[in-house]
């Protein structure tokens, strides 16, 4: 434990007169295909540069799920890591929630492709769709189900394929997302306060500036729509960061008030793994010190929904972070939808 967390913690939930138990994160995993696309493979295939990128982004490489591996395949290798690492056979698992923007088809859901996958047998399965801050969003909804005592384990699942729906002719998005999967176990742990907060938002009124125009009952999918190439991912990135920077930072800014805890008390913050810039930019406006920081936006790439997951998973596994450390993760995306959540380790 951190000398930082010892201090006895407020619980935002209590100052609401919830009595009730906590919901903890037992244990996490995650998992990203083996290819490797580098900012010089990129080179070879629109007009950028190592530089350009390096500088803009942060990123220099991400990983390129294969063709015959889906969001689902994805999502399933995290999961049994996270179940594994908790010491949970699948049949203990109550509920499945998956977060993905692209899931292997409309219906079924991501979520029932990985319960039969890893033999859930036991658990209910749903989607969550919530962009990048679709593991956030899970991650409140699961806790709910564990607080109301309707589960006891519920499995999280952050999931993306997003080379499925990258235009690799757009070297204004091609550059910045790659595939990958986090996942996370939630229980109740007696004595543990777990989840402290979760602060969401959502802003409809900006969803053009970042979406997938087709592919659905909008414009379902006919020649003309693969034609104008509206089911790839279109962005106006300048809007998008300066809304993301505001939104990551008042989350960020709300959770820690209503826990009490200054900035210098968080033991690790995992932000959404966008772009290093953005990153760099809240945590400035936060008065974070940059050794607070976990980043892997540059082997990766902005992975959507499973970005803080795998980044979650790599903080705890290389031991970043420790039981009873204090951390902070903070999201954003399309929609847009925001977050950030509190949790002592
Ligand atoms: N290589 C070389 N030049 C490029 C590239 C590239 N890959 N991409 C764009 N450019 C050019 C542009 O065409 C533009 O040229 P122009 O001035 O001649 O028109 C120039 O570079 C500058 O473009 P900007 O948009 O001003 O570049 P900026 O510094 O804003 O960086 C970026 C662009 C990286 C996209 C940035 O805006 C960004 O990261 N935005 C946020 C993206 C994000 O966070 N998304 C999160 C949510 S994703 C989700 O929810 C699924």
């Amino acid at each position: 434990m951190s000398p930082a967390s010892r201090k006895p913690l407020h619980n935002p939930r209590a100052r609401h007169g919830y009595q009730g138990r906590a919901c903890s994160i037992l244990a996490v995993g995650s998992y990203v295909p083996a290819r490797v696309l580098t900012n010089a493979d990129l080179e070879k295939m629109v007009a950028t540069s190592d530089e350009w990128i390096r500088t803009r982004t942060g990123i220099r490489e991400r990983r390129l799920a294969a063709p015959d591996e889906a969001t689902s395949d994805l999502a399933a290798h995290a999961a049994r890591k996270a179940l594994a690492n908790a010491g949970l056979a699948p049949e203990a698992v109550d509920l499945i929630i998956t977060a993905t923007v692209t899931p292997d088809m409309p219906f079924p859901s991501t979520a029932c492709l990985v319960q039969e996958k890893i033999g859930a047998r036991r658990a209910a399965a749903f989607d969550v769709e919530a962009a990048c801050s679709g593991f956030i969003y899970g991650l409140e909804i699961g806790q709910q189900f564990v607080m109301s005592r309707t589960c006891e384990t519920v499995l999280v699942i952050g999931a993306e394929k997003l080379s499925s729906i990258v235009d690799w002719t757009d070297r204004n998005t091609c550059v910045l997302f790659g595939d990958g999967a986090g996942a996370a176990v939630l229980q109740h742990r007696p004595g543990a306060h777990g989840l402290l907060t979760t602060c969401l938002g959502a802003d409809g009124g900006k969803g053009h500036v970042l979406c997938v125009p087709g592919g659905g009952s909008r414009l379902p999918s006919s020649v003309e729509t693969v034609h104008r190439r509206q089911h790839f991912i279109r962005m106006d990135g300048r809007e998008t960061f300066k809304n993301a920077v505001q939104a990551m930072y008042a989350a960020a800014r709300e959770a820690l008030d209503r826990c009490q805890l200054d900035i210098a008390r968080i033991a690790c913050i995992i932000p959404h793994q966008a772009n290093r810039r953005i990153i760099d930019a809240v945590a400035e406006r936060l008065g974070a010190r940059p050794e607070q920081l976990f980043v892997n936006v540059d082997r990766y790439g902005n992975t959507s929904a499973a970005s803080v997951a795998i980044a979650l998973d790599e903080a705890v596994s290389s031991g970043r972070v420790q039981r009873g450390d204090l951390i902070l993760l903070v999201v954003f995306g399309a929609g847009f939808t925001w977050g950030a959540a509190i949790i002592e380790w």
